[in-house]
């Protein structure tokens, strides 16, 4: 890896390779889900939705960039007061394993916690060890199954 990535929240003129990167990652490393739940997921993150969240601030979506392209992103929903939803956290597999995801992550749980969110829950199939790592605990009575995927529900309390 030649650059450093810059973790910074996404911008409107970035929807479009957002997008391409988001459709990357459940054809890549998400199609353990049934196909459906793929297509409804790619249907609620279509290119306006996105957009929407630029301006309105119901979600917070961070994006790792080298340059001008796209690397990584987070993408989170507000819950209840206080409460936050992790949905999506990805990276470039080119670029993986040098910590990009770290400070994804990172940037993504400290602007959390500015906004006063006390709770963050996100559910995984295959990266529970992974997330244990920033704190975030197993909630095995929540877990829940998508067609024939098991789904695992954690929390991190601020
Ligand atoms: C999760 C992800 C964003 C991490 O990105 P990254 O830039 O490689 O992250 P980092 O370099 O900060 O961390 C890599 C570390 O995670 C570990 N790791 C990778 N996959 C893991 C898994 N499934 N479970 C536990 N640890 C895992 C690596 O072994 C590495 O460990 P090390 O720090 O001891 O070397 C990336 O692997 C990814 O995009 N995965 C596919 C999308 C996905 O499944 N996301 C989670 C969905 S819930």
């Amino acid at each position: 890896m030649t650059e450093v990535a810059k973790i910074r929240q996404l911008q409107a003129q970035q929807v479009r390779q957002l997008r391409q990167l988001f459709r990357q990652g459940l054809a890549s490393d998400f199609d353990y889900f049934p196909r459906d739940y793929l297509n409804a997921v790619d249907r609620a993150n279509s290119a306006p939705r996105l957009l929407l969240a630029v301006i309105r601030p119901s979600r917070l979506i961070l994006i790792a960039q080298q340059g001008r392209k796209l690397v990584g992103y987070t993408i989170t929903g507000f819950e209840s007061p206080g409460e936050a939803f992790l949905y999506w956290v990805y990276v470039d597999p080119k670029i993986r394993g040098h910590r990009v995801g770290r400070r994804l992550m990172a940037e993504t749980l400290s602007r959390l916690k500015q906004r006063n969110i006390q709770k963050v829950r996100l559910a995984t199939h295959d990266y529970v060890d992974y997330y244990r790592r920033y704190g975030f605990k197993s909630r095995p009575e929540q877990s829940f199954s998508i067609g024939p995927t098991k789904m695992y529900i954690m929390e991190l309390q601020f």
